[in-house]
């Protein structure tokens, strides 16, 4: 009888193991997939937009003065779109104060220099974890003038609480202001 029991068993076994196999290899194809696909579009595109020095969303944090984050803040490009770059390092936002104006939609990209991050805007959705090595982009149209908080929700350190930042909308620059034949 003991015989039987044993064999009871592994039959058991097989079959659980056998359960097990098949779920470890759906979830690690499914991983793989999703990055070939491009489901994770943080890491994958930085936004569709072309920044110098970075690489399909991937840069050297160690050599960030050979990408725009090296002169963190809001710069208006050539063809009028407005791009914001913001460092996460423990434990403070670069810029600490992020100012936009309301009503232009802005893409807005958040790199970290030493551990992962997160940068959340308060009253927005706009909620990302911040990858040392990566960027993450995403556009957004501030609808009226008013300051978001801006918290790390990722915990990265003994400074983590302090870890503030704030962005600050403005009212739009009359038209006006802009020189003449734009
Ligand atoms: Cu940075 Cu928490």
């Amino acid at each position: 009888m003991p015989r039987l029991e044993h064999h009871t068993l592994k039959r058991y076994e097989s079959i659980w193991f056998g359960i097990a196999v098949v779920i470890s290899l759906f979830l690690f194809v499914s991983v793989i997939v999703s990055f070939i696909s491009g489901t994770y579009s943080a890491i994958g595109g930085g936004g569709g937009h072309h920044i110098t020095g970075v690489t399909n969303g991937r840069l050297d944090p160690r050599n960030i003065a050979a990408t725009p984050f090296a002169k963190p803040g809001l710069r208006e490009n050539a063809d009028g779109t407005l791009e914001a770059f913001v460092v996460a390092k423990a434990f403070a936002f670069d810029p600490p104060v992020l100012r936009v104006p309301a009503g232009r939609p802005v893409t807005i990209h958040v790199t970290s220099l030493d551990v992962m991050h997160g940068y959340e805007v308060e009253g927005t959705n706009i909620n990302a974890s911040v990858i040392p090595g990566q960027v993450a982009s995403f556009t957004t149209t501030f609808g009226r003038p008013g300051s978001h908080g801006t918290i790390c929700n990722e915990y990265c350190g003994t400074g983590h609480h302090n870890m503030l930042g704030r962005v600050v909308v403005e009212a739009p620059t009359p038209q006006a202001a802009r020189p003449a034949g734009e």
